[in-house]
């Protein structure tokens, strides 16, 4: 049975087509940095639109990289949610319209939820109960994962997402959108202990995170107290100076509060998705972590942690339990 799922949530528009193993047969993304990169971060209507005109192109390459005629598909899902709403909206009318034509059941899948799910399809086995961790440009979470289906949420930020302050804070440093790796970058040529920048909830028990202050805390660095000067970005030694020690303000916490969810958890799994795990220092001191703890780290390949419809294949877990979307299905952009 082959399934065609696909993604708009935010600013990638992508299809995929994976079989009920789930095997995936293809993996198609669209992205759209290149039309938001002059805003210094996402704009909802330019990426709605985008998604609207992307949106076939990517379903044929899908249909043709698999090998698969639309005749061959059994079933269609679509991640409805959380995301922008106008974005959500263009996967989940080519999803219903796509179902209703072919006479296939329709399959609503959560996004955050799928990028744990990538972790699975990476491994390759079953990776449950495990640790979850979702660190990306709209989120920050911790789940307790009891099974592909059964998530419980741990904690998550209270304001900006670990990517999202990437982003903010390489627009403080002028770097460039999107900001994760150009961050990264200029790090690799800096002090992580130049500035000390705060570390929220790190010495707390509770599983939750804060990136605003830090966000603010740089900025400060940058231009004094006086921000509303507008002074130009700092260079050089400076420059890569704040942006190892924002970066190792962000790894430190991350990975903190992943040891902190394993020990109350009781668990020795921890699976990581999202766009902010291509940083390869936090790759590294969550491996270093799991190694003293004597924990199993499941992280996937950035093309299946970068948004993606093949992580979806969630869908096929939802199918075996026969758990179908209504032929209403909405758009939800709040995380349900
Ligand atoms: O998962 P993703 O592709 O999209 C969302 O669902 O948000 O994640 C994108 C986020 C962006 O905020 C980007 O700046 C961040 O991942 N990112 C990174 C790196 N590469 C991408 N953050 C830190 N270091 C990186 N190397
Ligand atoms: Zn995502």
């Amino acid at each position: 049975m082959n399934f065609l799922a696909l993604e708009t949530s935010c600013d990638e528009t992508s299809a995929a087509v994976f079989t009920d193993e789930p095997r995936i047969l293809s993996n198609v993304v669209a992205s759209q940095n290149d039309l938001h990169a002059r805003f210094g971060g996402v704009v909802p209507e330019i990426a709605s639109r985008a998604h609207l005109r992307n949106i076939l192109p990517v379903i044929d390459e899908a249909l043709a990289k698999a090998n698969v005629s639309l005749a061959g598909i059994g079933c269609v899902a679509v991640h409805n949610t959380p995301g922008l709403v106008g974005a959500l909206l263009i996967g989940v009318s080519a999803a219903k319209a796509l179902a209703g034509t072919l006479g296939v059941p329709l399959i609503a899948v959560n996004h955050v939820h799928s990028h744990i799910y990538a972790c699975r399809l990476a491994a390759g086995r079953d990776i449950f109960p495990c640790v979850g961790l979702v660190v990306s440009g709209g989120h920050t979470s911790l789940f307790r994962c009891d099974s592909a289906l059964s998530l419980t949420l741990l904690g998550g930020t209270r304001d900006d997402a670990a990517g999202e302050a990437f982003d903010k804070v390489a627009a403080i440093l002028g770097l460039g959108f999107p900001g994760g790796p150009a961050v990264e970058r200029e790090a690799a040529g800096g002090n992580p202990k130049a500035f000390a920048f705060p570390r929220a909830f790190q010495h707390d028990t509770r599983l939750e995170f804060s990136f605003s202050g830090l966000k603010t805390a740089v900025l400060y660095a940058c231009h004094g107290q006086n921000v509303a000067k507008a002074t130009p970005p700092p260079a050089g030694q400076t420059r890569q100076d704040l942006a190892a020690s924002f970066q190792a303000a962000v790894v430190d916490v991350l990975v903190q509060k992943c040891k902190q969810a394993l020990r109350q958890a009781g668990l020795s799994r921890l699976a990581v998705g999202g766009g902010v795990t291509a940083n390869t220092v936090l790759r590294s001191r969550l491996q270093e972590m799991c190694d003293r703890e004597r924990v199993e780290l499941v992280i996937p390949p950035m093309s299946l942690c970068t948004d993606n419809a093949a992580m979806a294949a969630l869908a096929v877990e939802k199918w075996r339990l026969n758990e179908f979307a209504p032929d209403d299905l909405d758009a939800e952009p709040n995380f349900q």
